[in-house]
């Protein structure tokens, strides 16, 4: 691979070019933070967990007709994706109540929303990834409607796709995050899907397998990682067969 220059360094990934106009190289680090950046880690192997994590989801989500930004495993914590033009938006999906909406809306944890309740955020970490509303986003002129719509609809089909992946193996997909951007004209998910952006507990015992585990100080951080990892038949650390 020719020449890398670091274009950006995220909380817990680093993207560089990599001399190909279309396309960038995503480093998962194993950087963890909490509280927009306010707590930090370092937790050995988190990003050979979260790139063989992420390389899983992607695939699965691929297989089932969504247009995403990854293109291949490159190391064991190194990804070869398209370079898209990020909306400064995060979607976000909720099958039951946790974090964030319990805090805003006085709800009990655990509550099984049907349908889910869908969320947009603006990315900003200067005012702290607030929630917002469509009105306000077409105010600001971050994304049209018809944008609005889409992002939506994939957030909801994400959810049909994963929900099941990870009931099969005895887990309740809480919650989960996503990015979109653009790429040649269409809208495509980028960023990433793995336990640093989704809650994950165990259906029996409700145990957290996801980095509310770091948020909240349970420890075990990276074991409870390759746990829910190993669950899924995801191997870390190989560059998996379907790059
Ligand atoms: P929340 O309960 O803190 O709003 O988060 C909902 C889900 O989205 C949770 O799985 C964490 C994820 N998330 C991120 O990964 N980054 C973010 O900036 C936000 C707002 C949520």
């Amino acid at each position: 691979m020719s020449e890398r220059r670091q274009l950006y360094k995220g909380k817990s990934k680093t993207v560089y070019e990599i001399g190909q106009p279309d396309e960038l190289l995503v480093e998962f680090r194993n950087d963890a933070t909490g509280g927009n950046g306010a707590k930090h880690a370092v937790l050995d192997d988190k990003g050979r967990v979260n790139c063989a994590f992420d390389a899983f989801t992607m695939a699965i989500l691929a297989e089932n007709g969504i247009k995403t930004h990854w293109l291949k495993s490159v190391t064991d914590t190194e990804i070869l994706v398209r370079r898209l033009k990020m909306l400064p938006i995060e979607c976000v999906l909720r099958n039951r109540a946790a974090g964030g909406i319990c805090k805003r809306l006085g709800i009990e944890r655990g509550r099984v929303f049907t349908p889910p309740i869908f969320e947009f955020f603006l990315k900003d970490d200067a005012l702290g990834d607030p929630i917002i509303t469509e009105d306000h986003i077409l105010m600001l002129g971050l994304a049209n409607k018809e944008e609005l719509v889409a992002m939506r609809a994939l957030t909801h089909r994400v959810n049909e796709i994963l929900q099941p992946v990870f009931a099969k193996v005895g887990f309740d997909l809480v919650d989960f995050k996503l990015e979109f951007g653009y790429y040649q004209g269409q809208l495509l998910l980028g960023d990433e899907f793995t336990l640093d952006g989704c809650r994950v507990w165990d259906t029996q015992s409700g145990e957290i397998y996801d980095k509310d585990r770091f948020r909240q100080d349970l420890g075990n951080v990276i074991h409870f990682y390759k746990e829910a990892s190993k669950r899924l038949g995801i191997i870390i650390g190989e560059v998996p067969k379907w790059s």
